[in-house]
C-alpha cells in the first residue's frame, strides 16, 4: 500500500479532566495504519484516554510500526531508544509512561521487542487491537504482554465504529479499511506474514461505518485493503458481489461525494470495477496499481503473476472507458538478479504508462520471504544508481501530469486550511494538493475552480462561481 506520512492525532484533545490518561499515536507507513491508529485511539477512549500530540504529556506512547523495509523496523528500533530515556525521566519524577508496540514490527518481531527494547510494556500485533485495553490493563499489572494471534474476524466485530466527534476533528476525508492481509505472496514482501491471510468485511459492516462516517461529516472515503480490489462479499441480494458492487451501494449514502480505493493487484481488476469507472462520477479518476518492474522476468520472479504487456492492456481497457483515468504505482529497483536490460524494461513500461504518481524503492531483504532466500542480490551502487534514474523519469511524469492541469475547470474538494492565511488546501480528482483563496467555513464544500499554476508537489487554482457543488450536512 502506498505510504504516507505519519499523521499526529491533533485536534483530537477533547476535555482536559483531571484525571484524564493521554495517549500519544505515532504512526509509520501505510493508510492503513493510519486508520488503525484511530481506531485504537477510539478504542481507548473508553478508558479515559484522550490523545495528544505532546510525547512529553502522554501516559501511554503507542508506535504504530510498519515493516515492509528494513530501515522502517530500524527507525522504530531508535524511536524505542529515545522512548526509553524519556521513561527513565518521568520515573524519576514519579511519574509513569507506559509504551506499546503495535502494528506490522510488533507482529514481525514479537517478543523480540521485549528482549531488544526492555523499557516497552505492551507488544501487539494488528489482528488484535480490540484487545488492546483489556492488554493494557494486564500491563498495568506488570505483564510484559504480547498479543500476536491471528483473530481478524474477531477485530472488525469488537473495534469500536468511528466516533462522531472524533471523526470530525479528523476531517471531511476518511479511510475505511474494507479488506486486511494478502495471499498473493510476492516473493518480496513481509505483508502476507504480518498481516496474514486475505479476510474481506462483510457488506452490512462496511455500510454501517460509512453512514457513520458521513453523519459525521465525511465527503470522500478511500476504502482500504493490501489488495483492496480482491475484496468480495455476500450482497442483500444473496449474490457475491466484487468491490464494484460495493461502490455502487457506497455511492447511493447521502453526502458521501467522492469514493477512492488503494491497493490494487493488476490480477484482480474485473469487469465490474472496472464499469464501476465508467458508471460512478463519486469514483475518482484515479487508480494506485503497482507493477514493482517493467521485466517479465523479474516480475516471475516477483511471483505476481503477470506480464508488462498484460498490464498495459489492463491499463487500455480501463482508459478506454474513463479516459481521464490517472495513474499511479509502485516500483522495486534491484530485486536479486534484476540485470540493466531488466532495468532498462522497467523504464521503458513507465514511458509507456505515464504515471501522474509513483513510489519507488531499493529492494529490501525481507527476512522469512522467498526473496531472502536468493542469492543473486543486486550490489547497492548499483540499486541507488538506478533508484535515481527511475526516480528521475517518475518526477517529470509527475510534473508534466501537474503542467497539463492548468487551465483546466475541475471540482476540488476543500479539506483544510492551508499555509496562507484565507487559503484553503483541497484535493483534485486526481489526488493532487490545491490551494486555493477560500473561507474556512466552506470546509468540506466542493466547488469548480480553474487550475491556474502548477508547483512543485501542488496546484494553485481560482474559484470560477461561488455556488457550491455541495455543502456539509449540518
Ligand atoms: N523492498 C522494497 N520495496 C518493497 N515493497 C514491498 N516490499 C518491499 C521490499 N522488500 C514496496 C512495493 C509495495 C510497496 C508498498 O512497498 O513496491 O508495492
Ligand atoms: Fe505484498 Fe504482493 Fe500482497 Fe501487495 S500483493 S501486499 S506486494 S504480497
Amino acid at each position: 500500500m502506498t505510504e504516507h506520512m505519519t499523521r499526529m492525532p491533533a485536534g483530537e484533545l477533547i476535555s482536559e479532566r483531571p484525571n484524564t490518561r493521554k495517549v500519544f499515536v505515532k504512526t509509520y507507513g501505510c493508510q492503513m495504519n493510519v486508520y488503525d491508529s484511530d481506531r485504537m485511539t477510539d478504542a481507548l477512549a473508553k478508558d479515559g484516554y484522550v490523545a495528544t500530540d505532546v510525547l512529553e504529556d502522554a501516559d501511554l506512547v503507542l508506535l504504530n510500526t510498519c515493516h515492509i523495509r528494513e530501515k522502517a523496523a530500524e527507525k522504530v528500533y531508535s524511536a524505542l531508544g529515545r522512548l526509553r530515556d524519556l521513561k527513565k525521566q518521568h520515573a524519576a519524577e514519579g511519574r509513569e509512561m507506559m509504551i506499546g508496540v503495535a502494528g506490522c514490527v510488533a507482529q514481525a518481531e514479537g517478543a523480540e521487542i521485549l528482549r531488544r527494547a526492555p523499557a516497552v510494556d505492551l507488544v501487539i500485533g494488528p489482528q488484535t487491537y480490540h484487545r488492546l485495553p483489556e492488554a493494557l490493563r494486564r500491563a498495568k499489572n506488570g505483564e510484559r504482554v504480547v498479543e500476536t494471534d491471528y483473530a481478524i474476524e474477531d477485530k472488525f466485530e469488537h473495534l469500536p465504529a468511528p466516533d462522531k466527534a472524533k471523526t470530525r476533528a479528523r476531517g471531511v476525508t476518511a479511510f475505511l479499511t474494507v479488506q486486511e492481509g494478502c495471499d498473493k505472496f510476492c516473493t518480496f514482501c513481509v505483508v502476507p506474514y504480518t498481516r496474514g491471510a486475505e479476510v474481506s468485511r462483510p457488506v452490512s459492516q462496511i455500510l454501517r461505518e460509512a453512514e457513520k462516517l458521513a453523519d459525521a461529516g465525511v465527503r470522500e472515503i478511500t476504502l482500504l485493503g493490501q489488495n483492496v480490489n480482491a475484496w468480495h462479499g455476500e450482497g442483500p441480494d444473496g449474490r457475491t458481489w466484487g468491490l464494484g458492487e460495493l461502490l455502487h451501494c457506497l455511492a447511493k449514502i447521502p453526502g458521501v461525494a467522492r469514493l477512492r480505493y488503494t491497493t490494487s493487484h493488476p490480477r484482480d481488476m474485473d469487469d465490474s470495477l472496472i464499469a464501476a469507472h465508467r458508471d460512478l462520477p463519486a469514483l475518482m479518476p484515479y487508480l494506485h496499481l503497482p507493477i514493482q518492474s517493467g521485466s517479465d522476468r523479474i516480475l516471475k520472479a516477483m511471483n505476481r503473476r503477470h506480464t508488462a504487456a498484460q498490464y498495459i492492456a489492463l491499463i487500455e481497457r480501463i482508459k478506454a472507458v474513463k479516459p481521464d483515468l490517472a495513474l499511479s504505482g509502485d516500483f522495486i529497483v534491484g530485486f536479486p538478479g534484476e540485470t540493466d536490460q531488466d532495468f532498462e524494461d522497467t523504464l521503458r513500461l513507465v514511458e509507456t504508462v505515464g504515471y501522474a504518481q509513483a513510489f519507488s524503492f531499493k529492494y529490501s531483504t525481507r527476512p522469512g520471504t522467498p526473496g531472502a532466500d536468493l542469492t543473486d542480490q543486486v550490489p547497492e551502487d548499483v540499486k541507488t544508481a538506478r533508484l535515481e534514474r527511475l526516480q528521475a523519469l517518475l518526477v517529470r511524469q509527475q510534473r508534466a501530469f501537474a503542467e497539463q492541469c492548468v487551465g483546466k475547470t475541475i471540482d476540488l474538494l476543500l479539506e483544510k486550511p492551508g499555509r496562507m492565511p484565507g487559503q484553503l488546501v483541497g484535493r483534485s480528482p486526481w489526488l493532487q494538493p490545491v490551494n486555493i483563496d477560500a473561507k474556512t467555513s466552506q470546509i468540506g464544500d466542493i466547488i469548480s475552480v480553474r487550475i491556474t499554476a502548477a508547483g512543485n508537489n501542488s496546484l494553485f487554482a481560482e474559484a470560477i462561481n461561488v455556488e457550491t457543488l455541495g455543502s456539509l450536512p449540518a
